[in-house]
């Protein structure tokens, strides 16, 4: 039973900060990079302890921007589609519930800045396959843009088994955003029954991570255009998840 609702902004020790130009892949060479697993070692604690972890400068600003001029692209072109809920045949758009509008990473296709990032996740991802004894195969992710007005209830990212979501992270690409434009994402912990709400900003190079099948959490009401890049680690090859 839920007791009573605590309301909270983000812990100030559960915020990393990575040095600009921090290179995750590093870890994988040079055994002695003690910043970079000390760093690491902290967002898969809190990951275990807390189901989420904030990482700030998980890129650079400039590569963070290069990411979002590319996310701009894309739309400009007209590729992005809006978003919808279920899967296959309960696919359904429903713009109570969510009014993103989305556009897969195209990997054959992806531009110098893309390419940093894809980097980082995935050296990160091989980083908690050891240190958490997970079995991390592959991640996918999409460029997403709310509108002014748009919204996300409260879900979860996990619908059904065979979804294969392990974990979900979100990069946030928004350069200027100020309290009061909205578009938070508030994640729902819950600590001995009791529910406490952990209010994420999503500015510009910081990324969230936390795991699909345990946390609930919604994307506040965005007062202006809310720009990231949101993915999922798999426990199955994206090419496979229709097992
Ligand atoms: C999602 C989602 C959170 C965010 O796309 O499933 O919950 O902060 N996104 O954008
Ligand atoms: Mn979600």
């Amino acid at each position: 039973m839920r007791l009573f609702f605590l309301k909270s902004t983000l812990p100030y020790d559960l915020i990393f900060i990575v040095q600009p130009k921090f290179n995750f892949e590093a870890i994988e060479s040079i055994a002695d990079n003690n910043a970079a697993y000390n760093l690491l070692d902290a967002v898969a604690d809190s990951l275990a302890l807390n189901s989420y972890a904030v990482i700030d400068n998980f890129l650079s600003d400039q590569e963070s921007l290069d990411c979002l001029e590319i996310l701009k692209e894309n739309k400009e072109q007209g590729k992005f589609k809006k978003a919808g809920i279920g899967t296959s045949n309960q696919y359904q758009i429903n713009r109570s519930i969510r009014g993103d509008e989305i556009k897969w990473l195209d990997e054959s296709n992806l531009s110098a800045a893309n390419q940093v990032y894809m980097d980082q996740i995935n050296a990160m991802m091989r980083f908690f396959n050891r240190s958490l004894f997970l079995s991390l195969k592959d991640f996918e992710c999409h460029f997403a843009h709310y509108p002014t007005g748009t919204f996300y209830k409260r879900h979860l990212d996990l619908l059904k088994l065979s979804d294969h979501r392990v974990l979900s992270f979100v990069f946030y690409l928004n350069p200027n955003w100020q309290q009061g434009d909205g578009g938070e994402l508030l994640l729902y912990l819950s600590e001995n029954d009791v529910e406490k709400t952990v209010v994420v900003n999503p500015l510009l190079g910081r990324l969230v991570i936390f795991r699909s099948e345990l946390l609930e959490h919604e994307v506040a009401l965005a007062h202006k255009s809310r720009y990231s890049i949101t993915g999922w680690m798999l426990s199955q090859f994206k090419g496979t998840t229709f097992l």
